[in-house]
């Protein structure tokens, strides 16, 4: 049969050819085989990403999607090594991604190149590609990150285009900017939608790069509590709504896990505050960060895996497709 006929085929069924689906395909040469990783380029543009996909990938399976992005200054295979969200251990079903920013900054650092195609074009068009490409289950994509990273989730869930086909976030020793100014990004403007918006927030209370406090340097840092109250406020709860619980889940050294209950939405956002770690990715064997910012994370390591958690968290949530 001619393509063409398929095409009318598909088209009189009603199947819709507008949307790409990667669903059935064989993986792409250029793709790491399943169970590894690789560098890539976003055909198209100049920009990098690092690709893992399972070994347990199966074409025909919809297969969540975990972005990763990388602190200030840092790049994605920092990040892979910091994130783990290519560990089988803590993703043994998922892909991850972990794309690479231009300059070394994500819109929102005030040192981001926001010159267009930004990096919320970029991520956008990262999504499409792999939906194109893999079979992506779009109820199951998630944003997390590091630091400006991590800020940059908070970005990406303010764009309403964007934000809208990302299930969750979360952020460690997220660095909070008040991006309003910032060309291509604006106010916080999520699109509205019935699944709300999870989102999970990391801090350690002795974090000099990023302090929970905030700063009031010549481009300040936010308070943690003021983006958590943001985003349980545009998750239906009040202005200031406070949190519902705030459990010690450790006491030497303490961590204290907070969440806001929003419009029937138990737990959608939530924060582990984090005794005697500064800004560090949390992680019992330690990594990178541990090595590189030892004088603000003390203890070298520390008493639970950020990425076990947000992977827990993740899998609450999906959107409504
Ligand atoms: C900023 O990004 C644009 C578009 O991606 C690129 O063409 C330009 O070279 C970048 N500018 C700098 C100073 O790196
Ligand atoms: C949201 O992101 C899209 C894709 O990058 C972009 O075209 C749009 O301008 C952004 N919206 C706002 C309000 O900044
Ligand atoms: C939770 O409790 C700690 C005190 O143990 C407090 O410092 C913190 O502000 C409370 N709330 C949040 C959201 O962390
Ligand atoms: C934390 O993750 C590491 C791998 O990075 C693993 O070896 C360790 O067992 C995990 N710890 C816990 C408590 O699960």
């Amino acid at each position: 049969m001619h393509h063409l006929s398929l095409l009318s085929l598909a088209v009189l069924a009603g199947v819709s050819t507008a949307s790409p689906s990667g669903c059935g395909k064989d993986i792409p040469s250029k793709f790491p085989s399943p169970g590894e990783s690789k560098t890539l380029k976003l055909p198209g543009s100049d920009r990098e990403y690092q690709l893992f996909i399972p070994a347990n990938y199966d074409q025909t399976k919809p297969t969540a999607l975990y972005f990763s992005f990388h602190g200030a200054s840092r790049d994605m295979h920092e990040e892979e090594s910091l994130s783990q969200f290519s560990n089988p251990l803590f993703n043994p079903n998922g892909i991850a991604i972990y794309p690479n920013s231009k300059n070394g900054y994500w819109l929102s650092n005030p040192s981001a190149n926001t010159s267009r195609p930004n990096d919320l074009d970029f991520t956008n068009d990262l999504l499409i590609h792999m939906e194109e490409k893999l079979c992506i289950d779009t109820s199951r994509v998630y944003a997390a990150g590091k630091s400006n990273g991590g800020g940059f989730t908070g970005v990406i869930a303010c764009n309403a285009t964007v934000g809208s086909r990302f299930a969750a976030f979360a952020a460690v020793s997220g660095a909070w900017y008040n991006t309003d100014d910032i060309p291509g990004v604006g106010p916080c403007a999520p699109a509205k939608r019935e699944e709300g918006y999870p989102f999970l927030e990391f801090h350690g209370t002795i974090d000099t790069t990023a302090p929970i406090d905030g700063n009031t340097k010549e481009h300040p840092k936010l308070p943690v509590i003021d983006i958590l109250e943001g985003w349980a406020e545009r998750n239906g709860c009040g202005a200031g709504a406070k949190w519902a619980k705030n459990e010690t889940v450790f006491q030497q050294p303490l961590v204290k896990h907070a969440t806001w209950n929003c419009a029937g939405k138990t737990d959608i956002v939530q924060h582990y505050r984090e005794g005697e770690n500064g800004h560090c990715w949390p992680s019992t064997v330690g990594n990178d960060d541990y090595e590189r910012l030892a004088s603000q994370c003390p203890l070298g390591k520390y008493v639970f895996n950020a990425t076990e958690y947000i992977f827990d968290f993740f899998g609450q949530y999906q959107l409504n497709k």
